[in-house]
């Protein structure tokens, strides 16, 4: 998928300029540019959606609220991050396979050919939605960020991690006009990740299907 909204920065030597690709699009270059409290008033679960597929600049909108990079200096995100950990990955599962969010340059890369919605959830509204968001917690980048925690602390740092970053994304599908529901029950969390062939330590957290209000 092609690149969005890049902004370039200029580092290093004003002779030897680096070229940085970051992104940071705006929700108000979106179809409905809200005010916070319109979001927040907005703000609900939906379990009714249409089947047609987003356009991508809207799902690459989402995925920059959701987790994007907001502060390209220092690499932080949209999104806080226990002990900086950014273990949370953001897979979207399409009618056109599987693609990986690449938060550093807001773009998204195919990691599987086939379509994974009807196996990821035995719920009608998650596995037919246009767009399904798969949260991801990568094992070894959490307990790398948070030696010394025990693994209760590790699980809930993991869900908490993702959850916030859910959040994100239902403020944004107000502004997109779009719906969302967050799925802790109803994800076939072994399927998706023998499907994903996840390393070992790393888990499904949640998933998050989103679509088109009906
Ligand atoms: C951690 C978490 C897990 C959830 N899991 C599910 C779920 O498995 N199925 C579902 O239909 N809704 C799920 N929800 C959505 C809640 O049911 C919903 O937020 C709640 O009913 C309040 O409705 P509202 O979001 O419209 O305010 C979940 C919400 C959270 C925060």
């Amino acid at each position: 998928m092609k690149d969005l909204n890049r902004r370039l920065f200029l580092a290093g030597s004003a002779a030897a300029p680096i070229a940085v690709a970051s992104a940071a699009p705006s929700l108000a270059a979106g179809p409905a540019g809200i005010t916070l409290q319109e979001a927040l008033e907005g703000r609900q679960s939906v379990r009714r959606f249409g089947t047609a597929p987003l356009p991508e600049d809207q799902l690459l909108r989402l995925l920059w609220a959701a987790n994007g990079v907001n502060r390209p200096e220092t690499g932080g995100r949209t999104a806080p991050s226990w002990r900086s950990a950014y273990d949370t990955d953001l897979h979207v599962a399409t009618a056109e396979g599987v693609f990986l969010h690449q938060p550093g340059t807001n773009t998204l890369e195919r990691v599987l050919d086939r379509d994974i919605r009807a196996e990821a959830s035995d719920s009608a509204f998650v596995a037919r939605a246009p767009a399904l968001l798969i949260y991801v917690s990568d094992g070894a980048r959490l307990r790398t960020a948070a030696e010394g925690a025990d693994d209760q602390a590790l699980a809930v740092g993991a869900h908490v991690n993702a959850a916030v970053t859910a959040q994100n994304v239902y403020l944004a599908c107000v502004a997109e006009g779009l719906g969302t529901c967050l799925i802790g029950g109803a994800a076939n969390r072994d399927v998706i990740a023998a499907a994903l062939s996840l390393a070992e330590g790393s888990i499904v957290t949640y998933v998050q299907p989103v679509g088109v209000p009906r």
